[in-house]
Order: C-alpha cells, then sequence, then structure tokens
C-alpha cells in the first residue's frame, strides 16, 4: 500500500534543508591526507607542497585548526583571503580540504584582554599563554568568541566547493574548575535530581557526613569524593564538551552547505568524556591514531578503531596518524619500514574511509620539531615519503571496490564510559584495567569472527547474535532494559567479571551479581576476590586459570556450570567460574574468571559457536589480521602481515586481488608487513 504523508509532515520534511538534504557523510573515495599548516610557510612555498603531495596521491589536507592568530590577528579584524588562497591552490592540485575551527589554539590578544577565558587547575592557578588547549570549555565568552570566528569561516566557505568538511577544535581535553564552572555544575545536579532530597537519597550522603542542606554546597571532586558526585562531575564534563561543540557546530550547519560534514577528532581510548554524549551531534566520527612506542599492537589498535565506529554505528576517518614516529613518547622509535602501510591498511580494514598524516613539514620552531613528517626541515621528501606514495596509488586503486562497503558484525563487545570510570575509580586490584578486559575478550572474539562491532549498552542490539559485555559495571535501567530485550529477542548475552553492580547513580545495586540477570540466569556472584596470583579453573574449556580477579558463582539446578575453580583461596575452591542458561529464545552467560589467553580461546569458540555465528573464513595464522568490508553486492577482504615472517593464507575461494591488477587467486603470499585486499571474483 502507497503510504501518504501526512500534509504537516510532507511540509516539515521537505522545508526544512536539514531533513530534506542529508550530509554527505558517507565517502565518495578513499582519502588519503596531511595536516598542513600554510600559515607557518611563504606562500611562495605552498605550490611546491602541494605538487609534492599531489605526487604521493594525497587528496586532501586539513588546515586552519591552530590557526586563529593568522586568522583573527586583533579583535574583529579578520584575514581569511590567505585561507582562501590556501584553498584555490590545493584545488588546482586535485587536493580537497578540511576545516578546522581554531578555538584549540585562542590568540593571544585573546587571552590578555579576556583572562576569565583561560582555565583554572585544581589548585586554582589560571592557565597562561604559550602552550594550547588553555581555553575554559565553559566559559560563556569563550564559547561567544569561538562562534564568531566559526561564524565568520563558515559564511566564508560553507559553500566552497573544495571544503568537503569541518573539524571542530582539536582533541578535546581540558577542563577547568574556576567558581562559575563550579556555579554551572551545582546548577547542573539541580536540573538533574531537582531536590537536594533526591540528590542526598541517591548518593547515600549521610555517609561522612556528607548531606548537603544548599547546592553551593557541593564540591567539585574528581578522585576519592562520593562515587555519586564523581559520576555526576564526568556528566557534567561530557555535557559540557558536547554544547561547546554544538556552540560551533550549530553556526557552521545554518552557514554551511549540507555536503559539508561536521567532525572534531577523538582520541581512541581517553577516558576523560562520554564519547556517545558527544558524538551524537556530529555527522561522522573522527580519531587521531598513534602508536607512541613500539609497534603497531593489532588488537588494541583494532579495537579503537572499533569503538570511534560505534560512536555514530559506521565508516569514521583516521583524522591523524604518525608518518613514522611522534616526539611525545619517552622513546620515539620509527615503525619499521611498511609498517606504516600495513597500518594504513589496518585502518581502511576496520572502516576508516581516510588515513591523515600528522603532520607533512615540522615548523622550523614550536613545540614539537622532532616530530615524523613526510618533508623534511628543507622541505623535500624524507624516506617514508615514498612508502605514503604507494599507499596513495593503492587507495586510488582500491577506491572504487571499498566504496559503499563497511564492517558487518555478528558480534559486538559492549562498552561504556561510565562502567570504565566506575571501575577505575575503585580498582580494587590495580591491574584490573576495563580496556585490558575489554581486549581480552575482543581478541579471541575477532580473531575468529573477523569482524566485531564495539557499542554502547543503550545501542540497537537486535542484529547480534552475540553480545559481549566485558565489564558492565554500572548500568542504567534503560541499558538494562536493552539488554533484557536483547535476550528477550533471542539473543546470546555474555557478562564478564564485575557486571551489573552500580545502578545509574553509581551506587551499589541492593542485589547480588548481576543484579536483575541473576534471577533469569539462575546464578549470581556470592562473592569477588582480587587476587595476588592465577587461580586454576576446570571444565568445558579446558584447565587454564584465572588472574588479577575472581569471583565465587552459584548456580540454581537448571543453570549449567562450564567451568569450576581449582584450589585456590578456600573460598573459590571446587566453586563455578562460569555458569550459562537458556533464557527462553535466548541465553545469558556470566564468566567470572579472568581467563587466560588459550582458556579465552576456547570460551569464545564456545560462546560464538552456540550463538550461531559463523565465517566463511578461517582462522588466519599468528600475525596476520583480516578484516572484512561487505555491501550488499560485494566482500572486501583486507590482509595484513604484521608479522616478522612471510605467510601463507588459502582463501576460501578464487578471488580478485585488487592491488595487483585484478588478477585472479586461491592463495596468498604475504610478506613481513605485507598486505592484500582481495575482492569477489
Ligand atoms: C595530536 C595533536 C596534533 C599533534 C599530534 C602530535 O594529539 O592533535 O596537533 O600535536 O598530536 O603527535
Amino acid at each position: 500500500m502507497k503510504r501518504i504523508l501526512p500534509a504537516v509532515l510532507a511540509t516539515v520534511l521537505f522545508a526544512n534543508p536539514l531533513v530534506s538534504q542529508a550530509p554527505a557523510t558517507d565517502a565518495t573515495k578513499l582519502y588519503l591526507g596531511a595536516a598542513w599548516y600554510p600559515e607557518a610557510w611563504p606562500e611562495s612555498r605552498w605550490e611546491r607542497d602541494l605538487t609534492l603531495m599531489q605526487q604521493a596521491g594525497i587528496n586532501f589536507v586539513r588546515i586552519t585548526e591552530f590557526a586563529w592568530s593568522a586568522m583573527e590577528p586583533s579583535e574583529g579584524h579578520y584575514d581569511l583571503d590567505w585561507v582562501n588562497r590556501a584553498i584555490r591552490l590545493a584545488e588546482k592540485h586535485g587536493i580537497a580540504v578540511v576545516l578546522g575551527t581554531p578555538s584549540a589554539a585562542p590568540p593571544a590578544w585573546l587571552t590578555q584582554k579576556y583572562p576569565q577565558t583561560l582555565w583554572v587547575d585544581q589548585n586554582g592557578k589560571r592557565a597562561e599563554h604559550g602552550n594550547r588547549q588553555q581555553f575554559n570549555w565553559a566559559n560563556p565568552k569563550y564559547r561567544e568568541l569561538s562562534a564568531k570566528m566559526a561564524s565568520v569561516m563558515a559564511e566564508r566557505f560553507g559553500h566552497d566547493p573544495n571544503v568537503i568538511g569541518w573539524q571542530i577544535d582539536n582533541e578535546y581535553a581540558e577542563v577547568s574548575y574556576d567558581p562559575q564552572t563550579k556555579k554551572m555544575f551545582q546548577d547542573w545536579l539541580r536540573t538533574r535530581y531537582g531536590t537536594l532530597d533526591a540528590l542526598n537519597a541517591r548518593w547515600t550522603t549521610s555517609y561522612w557526613s556528607q548531606t548537603y542542606s544548599d547546592w553551593s554546597q557541593i564540591p567539585i571532586e574528581t578522585k576519592y569524593g562520593n562515587p555519586g558526585l564523581l559520576l555526576s562531575w564526568k556528566r557534567f564534563i561530557s555535557d559540557t564538551w558536547r554544547s561547546y561543540q554544538k556552540n560551533q557546530l550549530d553556526v557552521i550547519r545554518t552557514k554551511a552547505d549540507r555536503r559539508q560534514w561536521i567532525t572534531t577528532n577523538m582520541m581512541g581510548w581517553f577516558d576523560e568524556y562520554d564519547h556517545y554524549t558527544v558524538s551524537q551531534d556530529l555527522d561522522l566520527a573522527s580519531w587521531d591514531d598513534y602508536v607512541g612506542s613500539g609497534h603497531l599492537n593489532a588488537a588494541r589498535n583494532g579495537a579503537a578503531h572499533d569503538l570511534t565506529r560505534g560512536f555514530l554505528r559506521k565508516n569514521f576517518w583516521v583524522m591523524e596518524t604518525q608518518p613514522g614516529f611522534v616526539n611525545w613518547h619517552a622513546n620515539n622509535n620509527a615503525l619499521d619500514k611498511g609498517e606504516v602501510r600495513a597500518m594504513a591498511w589496518h585502518d581502511i580494514g576496520h572502516g576508516a574511509d581516510a588515513v591523515e598524516y600528522w603532520q607533512w613539514r615540522s615548523a622550523l620552531n614550536g613545540q614539537e620539531e622532532y616530530h615524523g613528517t613526510l618533508v623534511g626541515a628543507d622541505g623535500e621528501p624524507v624516506p617514508l615519503y615514498d612508502e605514503v606514495a604507494r599507499v596513495g596509488k593503492e587507495f586510488t586503486a582500491a577506491s572504487h571496490e571499498l566504496m559503499g562497503t563497511t564492517v558487518k558484525s555478528q558480534v559486538a563487545v559492549l562498552q561504556s564510559y561510565e562502567s570504565r570510570w566506575a571501575i577505575n575509580w575503585q580498582r580494587h586490584n590495580r591491574q584490573w584495567d576495563p580496556v585490558d578486559a575489554l581486549v581480552s575478550y575482543y581478541q579471541p572474539l575477532r580473531a575468529e569472527a573477523h569482524s566485531v562491532d564495539i557499542v554502547s549498552p543503550s545501542a540497537p542490539l537486535d542484529s547480534y547474535k552475540l553480545v559481549v559485555a566485558p565489564a558492565m559495571n554500572l548500568l542504567t535501567p534503560q541499558q538494562t532494559a536493552n539488554l533484557m530485550q536483547y535476550v528477550e529477542h533471542g539473543g546470546h548475552l555474555v557478562f564478564g567479571q564485575r557486571s551489573v553492580m552500580k545502578d545509574e547513580d553509581n551506587s551499589l545495586q541492593p542485589a547480588r551479581q548481576p543484579g536483575p540477570f541473576a534471577a533469569p540466569l539462575g546464578g549470581r556472584v556470592e562473592q569477588y576476590y582480587a587476587l595476588l596470583a592465577p587461580v586454576p579453573v576446570e571444565g568445558a574449556w579446558g584447565n587454564g586459570t584465572s588472574a588479577i580477579w575472581a569471583e565465587q558463582l552459584s548456580a540454581k539446578d537448571d543453570t549449567e556450570t562450564l567451568m569450576r575453580y581449582g584450589k585456590s583461596n578456600g573460598w573459590l575452591d571446587g566453586q563455578p567460574a562460569a555458569i550459562t542458561k537458556k533464557v527462553g529464545k535466548g541465553r545469558i552467560t556470566y564468566i567470572g574468571a579472568w581467563l587466560d589467553e588459550n582458556t579465552a580461546k576456547k570460551a569464545v569458540h564456545w560462546m560464538l559457536d552456540t550463538s550461531g555465528v559463523k565465517s566463511a573464513w578461517p582462522v588466519m595464522p599468528e600475525g596476520v589480521e583480516l578484516s572484512l568490508r561487505e555491501s550488499n553486492q560485494r566482500e572486501i577482504a583486507i590482509l595484513v602481515n604484521l608479522s616478522t615472517e612471510t605467510k601463507t593464507i588459502t582463501l576460501p575461494g578464487a578471488r580478485k586481488d585488487i592491488l595487483h591488477n585484478g588478477e585472479s587467486v586461491t592463495s596468498v603470499s604475504l610478506p613481513a608487513y605485507g598486505v592484500a585486499v582481495l575482492g569477489n571474483q
């Protein structure tokens, strides 16, 4: 039956450009980019830079994210002509532009005239000029000034055909503890809790006589305070970053074409704010992917990609990555020859549509003189340039095949900032790291299933056959309902250690773990133990150990015990360590042990098997990472060998070798850091 739109809805849909013109956030090609700072160089140099970029296959630059003093040299006097000239010259070289709003680096005239825009640390000391990120994210004057700058930029470039998108600010990080911000926090609490009685009850402030009789008594605490207060401050920080961002974003949205997307560059596992809160107004998620010291850790780094893909549940951009090495680590070793290329393909495999190198060339002075670049201090290519140029050629060759593809997963791992914070404030065993816990499940899951989504417990889950929650310490009522519904609809939900202990105010649930899931599971956590040494476990997943932490479980008759502890502290001896139960069409499993690698592999194999997750692809040899990107018509396999030995992989059928003129192959041999991009025949 043809559905007819009600007239009122039709008017809204077609009159509102925000609805009728969806933003073109889905890339039309693979992008390779460089962070370029034209303001640091004479204009006569730009042509050479852009020529070298073009020769390397670089097809976008990000500019202006620190160029406020060049764009507004004195208050109200704007100079955007040079930006326009840079955009035009880039266009001549076939290089698109992403514009950064410059609020991460306010000019000296601004902070001198409006010192209230500088952040204040916890000891009351105000930041000074000379670094960056010295602004106060909550300050109304700063918001006014940064929105004005964004507005002038959007007016000038919002319809520019060579500007494809916007990055707001740069790596949100610093917050302020000044009295005005404290008052804003207290007002935020009043809005959230309504009355002091409600707040006092939900934070159990009778403990240590913390009961508040006036909103102005409530302090800012970041470490040792009441758990409800700590969590509230983090939520306030997140909401304040969101509104800080929206302040600029709204201005750009009103003035710019909808095809120009808006993002901000986030930072992987960084957890100073809730990235789900801050992402929701963006068109595109992006992150800055730095190895720092050592070499690419495919699991931890791959999980950070998947985390970023989960913010908006679609492809994302790597907005910065290291051209070989950084300058801020204790040992800034370079990635091996070939590793930068391997890393670029690892990014694409996980759903990135762009990779940008930070930076093109080091400023001759400034804090980052030693950082890796693509051209040297003399402006000519460094050894890595050719490797990046190879990536450029390969991106061009594979672009058409990869467009319209994304990562599709039958398995989700749940991640929540609130749970991470809750655990990190009270680790109980200092070694218990929530990101390590997540990766301990993610790594074997991905090795066998080849695609894993990392999403919030608030995300829609029905499309997954298996949902693993490694450390869901804190759940809101809405999240609890979401997980219950997932099981009711036939999903298999697996909880890891420390799950479902806290409520939405970071209070203990007045129930044993896993709270409301204990009844349907027919089992619960009787006691948790921080461990000095690993304890033995045995059962359906063989013989192994649990390290760092062990939860003594109990199981009712019709709940299956999968693993039991061996002899250890007496309390745990012979007690259930992992239990499972079919619940209606679905299943709940609880794993109370931190399993060693080998046992975790078997546990994961059991989970995938029990949930009906299958892949046509076999498990790859050690060191080889397989990623799959799919559309309705295509499956693209990206194989990256991160080991130092040659590895041969037999394919599940004939494939088209996209980087080798599409020749048909049934196996590939990958040297160290070798890459293969394979499509359907
Ligand atoms: C990022 C930052 C860049 C640059 C880079 C160096 O965190 O966004 O501006 O400083 O680090 O690795």
